[in-house]
């Protein structure tokens, strides 16, 4: 391809939040992993580490303290990797200049009527919202399954309950088998548990909605990775699959299968062949 055709079809792309994900998605972005994209500018309100901030200006990427810093820029998509309160603050900032979102928070848009309204101010705009499937799978196929009706989504979240947290009402001390700490509404669980919140809410908006997507979660001290398991039914039949995720070793933080589905979703956007969906 001329390369002036390659030029123009390279996405330039900002970032806001250079933490543990962000900083992933820079570097990939920066080694070139991901043909096509172009990081223009990035935004943190805090500084990032001595490392990141000399990569990105060994790339001429200048960094910005606040989202509407970004607003200088010609982008044309954004990525959101800071958290939920920012998704809220600038997603109608950036979609309203007809620049699209891709929003890793994703917990932000089951309260409230965030996402209808957003994926409004999408269609009005012309511009598009991407979520990343994150540290689960099968979301393409929930959303097929969900054309023709769903009866039932079921997510069982299993962890080892030092990485479940403090739980309101509930001692996990000395615990010494599997035990069920939440059994209830998707709803409700993004606010018990904020570290699920991603993955409830990413099935929940895929599926059958945040009141009707069952969610369990247990504390199992037998385990040292983080477990999804899904499972639907519907007029499409059933299938269940199971995830057992590793933290990223560079960023202990975040599922490594978190990191990888935003630069999956990257190739795919910019992609010519594009496989599930
Ligand atoms: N969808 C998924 O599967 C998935 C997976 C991992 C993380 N996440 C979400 O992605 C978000 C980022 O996760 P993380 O682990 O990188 O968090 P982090 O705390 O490591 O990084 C967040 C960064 O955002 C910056 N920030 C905060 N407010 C800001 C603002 N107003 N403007 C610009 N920057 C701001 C912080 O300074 C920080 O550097 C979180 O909401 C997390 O829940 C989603």
């Amino acid at each position: 391809m001329p390369e002036k055709e390659l030029a123009d079809r390279t996405l330039p792309v900002g970032l806001i939040g250079l933490g543990s994900m962000g900083s992933f998605v820079a570097r990939e972005i920066m080694k070139g992993e991901i043909p096509g994209i172009r990081l223009i500018a990035a935004a943190d309100i805090r500084p990032p580490s001595s490392d990141l901030l000399e990569e990105l200006q060994s790339h001429s990427i200048p960094l910005v303290q606040s989202f509407e810093g970004l607003g200088n820029y010609p982008l044309r998509l954004v990525i959101e990797c800071a958290n939920q309160k920012v998704v809220a603050e600038c997603a109608d900032f950036f979609l309203s200049q007809g620049v699209d979102l891709l929003i890793m928070s994703v917990g932000a848009l089951v309260q409230g009527n965030l996402f209808p309204r957003l994926a409004a101010r999408a269609e009005e705009k012309g511009c598009r919202i991407f979520l990343p499937s994150g540290a689960i799978g099968a979301v393409d196929a929930l959303q097929a399954a969900k054309l023709r009706g769903l009866d039932e989504v079921i997510l069982t979240t299993r962890k080892n309950p030092r990485s479940l947290g403090k739980i309101e009402g509930v001692s996990l001390e000395g615990l010494k088998e599997a035990k069920v700490v939440y059994d209830g509404p998707a709803s409700e669980a993004v606010v018990k548990f904020p570290q699920n919140v991603n993955v409830a809410a990413t099935l929940s908006l895929a599926g059958l909605g945040p009141e009707k997507t069952r969610v369990r979660v247990v504390a199992d001290p037998g385990v040292d990775q983080n477990i999804h398991e899904i499972h639907a039914r519907g007029a499409f039949g059933s299938f269940e699959i199971r995830l057992a995720n590793w933290p990223n070793p560079d960023n202990p933080k975040t599922s490594l299968l978190s990191c990888l589905s935003v630069v999956s979703l990257l190739k795919r956007i910019q992609g010519s062949v594009q496989i599930g969906g």
